[in-house]
């Protein structure tokens, strides 16, 4: 099995980091962010296409007010102040997710960021922000219905049409789903995307989480025998 094409990751476990070392929450999720750029250091050199990560949840509304607002201003610094060198010159970058009830100057950073980083072509990092799984199916179904609405045609809605109506129907398939801080669960993160994702779970909290880390979860994808329901490896013996 060679690398995945595509990696989700879960990056959970930030305030379970923090509160073992006496420290607020939010020290847990500001040390999230060196996690993510070791990640995407490795993943490069890897030579992994395509990376999702998922940041913030539609459910993530139900926190306290001031976690909630201090998540949504470290995301904006983040893009504003350290673009150069998360991303460098190679990284298209992607927000997908509700843009509904994100703050204005939110949204324009991050059309910013997408726009500064649109020629890139090595690598594509989608980061999942305000996103849920079933908001984004509804969301599909909608804009399928609005635009038959205004005179387009189908001859039958498949699995192909709905993959174009995604938030972002450039990426493949996830191959490898990485979730960190020891919860087995994929709280509503890319549920169309993942449906033949290999699962891969690590009690490592997200900032203990880096390139090496991203490795070895790698490596354990390779040994993973992927029959997609039929008998034998897909393309082997
Ligand atoms: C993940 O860490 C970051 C977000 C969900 C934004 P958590 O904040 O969920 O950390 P734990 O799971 O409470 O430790
Ligand atoms: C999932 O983590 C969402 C993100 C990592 C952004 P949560 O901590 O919100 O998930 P639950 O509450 O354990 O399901
Ligand atoms: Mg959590």
């Amino acid at each position: 099995m060679s690398i995945p094409s595509h990696v989700g990751i879960i990056m959970d476990g930030n305030g379970r980091w923090a509160k073992e070392r006496g420290l607020p929450r939010r020290e847990g999720h500001l040390a999230g962010i060196d996690s993510l750029e070791s990640v995407l250091r490795r993943a490069e050199k890897l030579g992994i296409p395509c990376l999702t990560v998922y940041a913030f949840s539609t459910e993530n509304w139900k926190r306290p007010g001031n976690e909630v607002k201090f998540l949504l201003q470290l995301f904006e610094e983040t893009l504003m102040n350290r673009a150069e060198d998360l991303f460098r010159n190679n990284i298209k970058v992607k927000v997908i997710g509700r843009r509904d009830g994100l703050p204005h100057g939110l949204l324009r950073t991050i059309d910013r960021i997408e726009e500064k980083t649109a020629g890139n072509r090595d690598h594509i990092l989608n980061i999942a922000f305000n996103y849920g799984g079933r908001a984004e199916i509804a969301h599909v179904v909608s804009r399928i219905i609005q635009d038959i609405e205004e005179g387009k045609e189908f001859r039958q809605i498949d699995e192909n049409v709905i993959e174009n109506y995604l938030y972002n129907p450039e990426f493949p398939e996830v191959e490898l789903l990485i979730r960190t801080g020891g919860e087995k669960r994929l709280s509503n993160f890319l549920l169309w995307q993942s449906a033949y994702a290999e699962l891969y779970f690590t009690e490592k909290y997200w900032p203990d989480f880096d390139g090496d880390e991203l490795e070895k979860a790698i490596e354990d994808f390779k040994k993973r025998n992927r029959r997609f329901g039929g008998l034998k490896e897909k393309g082997g013996e």
